[in-house]
């Protein structure tokens, strides 16, 4: 494996374009803000800033204090203009006319915007930023909002949404980008393991591997000794000779693309029959979802698809007892793999999550409240140019297992003692990026070690 390129920003034409295509969707005007930084412990100590992914896509650029105007028969850009003041610390900031140059978009001071009557928007996330938007539209704008929309509002999430929801060459351009450099990071995750040292450490060497070539962290990484916590943020954890070490850690390009891929590998590298045995059944799941990815396919199929495997995965180690198919639909894989198989993927790890379930769901579908799909974060008909993730798992977590309220009646089909000869496997999820082509999928990060053998080989080699 090759490491990744240095960043290649999109060419300005990809911007130009999605914004036509927004204002030939709009009846009226719309503001896309950028968002503000926010201060961590005082004013002149601030959180990186990362502009609104929705701004992000049609400018291409983490411009702070920014807004785009749309409106049906042109666009414009409202930044802030370059202050001696600020450019002391912070160094130059781009002239309007090197601006307008760089996004292919007429640029005017953010002093001077005043809101067309009736200008629609979508909410930023941060308190700080949504009173900045409140105050350029002239109406609150409450922060993460964006599952709450009035009529008009989600007029304009659901033309967003149209646009981001299958990628054109440029956002699957960067998504490529992402993924390479997130290949990258698990290569360097891998070589670093050893027992002994802490997850702080195989992280730090996974986010090292992509920020030495220009990218940053899609979300805050996860690697754990502890794969059943899912979204585990402790990093203290030491590495014993028998863990499992899950590390679900992506990486964001300059102009926001993330990758999001988790791989579970052994410490010592080498699975001990237990933890190979669950590793390949998850493994399998994955397969199995990965090959029903393709156009038209219901993603709630391909979740079941995987749902099914790990349960007949898990009734031939003997751990269930019973019919696959008929413990499959009375929910037996949440016990062992509660969260859905995917999401959508593209500027956010979940993209367009801020708008709440608008994106995930199809009109006429909603979130189902069964244990195993209340977690499913995506239920469309699939289409060519849509990028998913497909990342099924096991996991042994105590307050599912052993609560008689979760485990209901599938009591007399789990057979404890089998399950208790697993007790070296908490967690285990492998996860890939996923574009759906014309005729079925590419996986835009095969190229990380999956197989048992491929991820014993890699533990403490050299990359
Ligand atoms: N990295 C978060 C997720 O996989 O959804
Ligand atoms: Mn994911
Ligand atoms: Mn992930």
């Amino acid at each position: 494996m090759s490491p990744p390129s240095w960043p290649s920003p999109s060419p300005t034409d990809t911007f130009v374009q999605r914004r036509r295509r927004l204002q030939a969707r709009l009846d009226r005007p719309a503001l896309l803000v950028s968002g503000l930084s926010r201060p961590r412990n005082f004013a002149g100590n601030r959180y990186p800033f990362r502009a609104e992914s929705h701004f992000l896509y049609f400018v291409g650029r983490s411009l702070e204090g920014a807004a785009l105007l749309v409106e049906p028969a042109r666009s414009v850009l409202f930044a802030p203009e370059p202050d001696p003041e600020e450019e002391l610390w912070s160094g130059a900031m781009p002239s309007f006319a090197e601006l307008a140059d760089a996004c292919g978009v007429e640029v005017r001071s953010i002093d001077d915007f005043e809101a067309p009557p009736e200008t629609l928007t979508v909410p930023a996330q941060d308190a700080e930023s949504a009173a900045f938007q409140s105050d350029l539209v002239g109406r609150d704008i409450f922060a993460g909002g964006g599952a709450e929309l009035d009529e008009a509002d989600a007029r304009l999430a659901d033309a967003l949404i149209e646009l981001r929801l299958v990628h054109d060459a440029g956002a699957i351009a960067q998504l490529r980008q992402a993924a390479a450099a997130t290949a990258w990071a698990h290569r360097a995750g891998l070589a670093a393991t050893r027992a002994g040292i802490r997850e702080a450490a195989v992280r730090a060497q996974m986010e090292a591997a992509f920020v030495a070539f220009g990218y940053t962290a899609s979300y805050n990484p996860i690697v754990t000794v502890h794969g059943e916590v899912l979204h585990a943020h402790r990093h203290d954890g030491e590495l014993a000779a028998g863990d499992l070490l899950l590390a679900d850690v992506g990486a964001e390009t300059p102009e926001g693309w993330a990758g999001d891929v988790t791989r579970t590998w052994p410490v010592s590298g080498k699975f001990s029959a237990t933890q190979r045995a669950l590793y390949e059944v998850v493994l399998e799941a994955q397969s199995a979802a990965i090959a029903a990815v393709r156009p038209s396919v219901r993603y709630a199929e391909v979740h079941h698809v995987a749902a099914l495997s790990v349960v007949r995965g898990l009734v031939e180690l003997g751990i269930l007892k019973g019919d696959p198919a008929e413990l499959t639909a009375r929910g037996a894989a949440a016990l062992f793999f509660p969260h859905g198989v995917g999401h959508l993927l593209g500027l956010d790890v979940h993209d367009m999550e801020d708008l709440g379930d608008r994106a995930g769901y199809a009109p006429g579908r909603s979130r189902s409240t069964r244990p195993g799909e209340r977690y499913l974060r995506l239920d469309r008909d699939l289409a060519p140019g849509m990028a998913v993730t497909i990342e099924p798992g096991y996991y042994r977590i105590a307050r599912i297992l052993e609560r008689a309220e979760e485990v209901g009646d599938l009591e007399p089909h789990l057979d404890r003692r089998v399950l208790a000869q697993f007790d070296d496997v908490r967690g285990i999820r492998i996860e890939d990026d996923v574009l759906v082509t014309k005729d079925g999928a590419e996986v835009l990060t095969a190229s990380i070690p999956k197989t048992a053998a491929d991820v014993e080989a890699a533990v403490g080699a050299a990359t």
